[in-house]
């Protein structure tokens, strides 16, 4: 290992002991960019000389933690696999249930909360508005306090909004001054909440999950991690739906329902290797609630 790769791995532990953040999951390639990237803001270029900039400055974590954290997002994303979800799966969804049942939704590594209120929209529309307030409830959870504090606004400026179609804009969003605000009267069915994906526990009873544009930044180890707390889950009918970027999970969990759109559905009762398994389960040794120090609030992972 060459210097500044053993810096850089110097650093990383820095990071996981001091504000118990574990940066390791990540791939080493774009994590090692996105710290250049800040180190170039503050004019340095050696991990060493950048890992004394963090201790001496309190703030910093902050700056560094917002660029590795990409928590770029829009409505309606990848519109295609929206129509495919909106017209093939929601209606599996709902046939398979009673008419009183309950539908449970969860986008992981939601961000700023366009995902989930295109979900939102997307449920309102099959379902209608009442069937929406009685059934629906849609759990967006996101690592970063600040994006799920937009969120929770649901307020966005016009330029942030240009995806929405005409109909639903109207339908779904009050105007206030120059902001689209989400009808508060469909909020008390989306909950946000602050969760890391890596280590919390997972949701359970989840007919369908969203976790799109978020793995690719995770090693496969942690990626493995992830998708194994996903199948546990997912009822044994729920659906997974997954970014553009994101590769198709192990066939062992997962079986593909539409690769294209990323549409894949649980396999009921898989499972990978007992080894891969309790890793996936292992709480950490340090700390689990990360940026405690940073974002109060809701910090503890929740089950429902
Ligand atoms: C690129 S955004 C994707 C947003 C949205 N899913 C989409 O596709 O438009 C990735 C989001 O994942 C979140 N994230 C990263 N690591 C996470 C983790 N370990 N647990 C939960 N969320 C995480 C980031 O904070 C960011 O908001």
């Amino acid at each position: 290992m060459c210097s500044q790769d053993l810096n850089f791995e110097t650093l990383l532990n820095y990071l996981r002991q001091k504000h118990h953040f574990d940066f390791t999951n990540y791939k080493r390639e774009g994590l090692m960019r996105r710290i250049s990237n800040r180190m170039q803001q503050v004019s340095i270029t050696d991990f060493s000389k950048y890992h004394d900039y963090l201790e001496a400055d309190s703030e910093e974590f902050v700056n560094l933690f917002n660029i590795i954290e990409n928590n770029f997002t829009y409505f309606f994303r990848d519109i295609a696999d929206w129509d495919y979800l909106s017209n093939q799966i929601i209606p599996q969804i709902i046939a398979s249930k009673s008419s009183k049942e309950p539908i449970r939704t969860w986008s992981a590594g939601c961000s700023s909360g366009q995902e989930t209120y295109t979900l939102a929209m997307i449920l309102a529309e099959v379902l209608g508005l009442e069937q929406f307030r009685q059934r629906v409830q849609i759990y967006g959870t996101d690592i970063d306090q600040e994006a799920l504090n937009q969120a929770r606004q649901g307020s966005y400026l016009s330029n942030h909004v240009t995806n929405v179609p005409g109909s639903l804009l109207n339908k779904y969003f009050e105007r206030a001054d120059d902001r689209y605000v989400f009808r508060r009267d469909l909020g008390s069915s989306i909950f946000f909440r602050r969760h890391n994906m890596i280590e919390a526990p997972p949701l359970s009873q989840i007919d369908l999950l969203l976790c799109r544009n978020t793995l690719i930044y995770f090693n496969l180890e942690a990626q493995t991690k992830v998708l194994m707390r996903f199948h546990f889950s997912l009822k044994h009918s729920g659906f997974l739906f997954l970014g553009r970027s994101e590769m198709a999970p192990n066939s062992d969990l997962f079986t593909s329902l539409n690769l294209q759109h990323r549409i894949f559905a649980k396999v009921p009762g898989g499972h990978l290797n007992p080894h891969l398994l309790v890793k996936a389960f292992k709480r950490p040794q340090y700390g689990s609630d990360k940026l405690s120090r940073l974002m109060p609030g809701q910090l503890s992972p929740f089950l429902a």
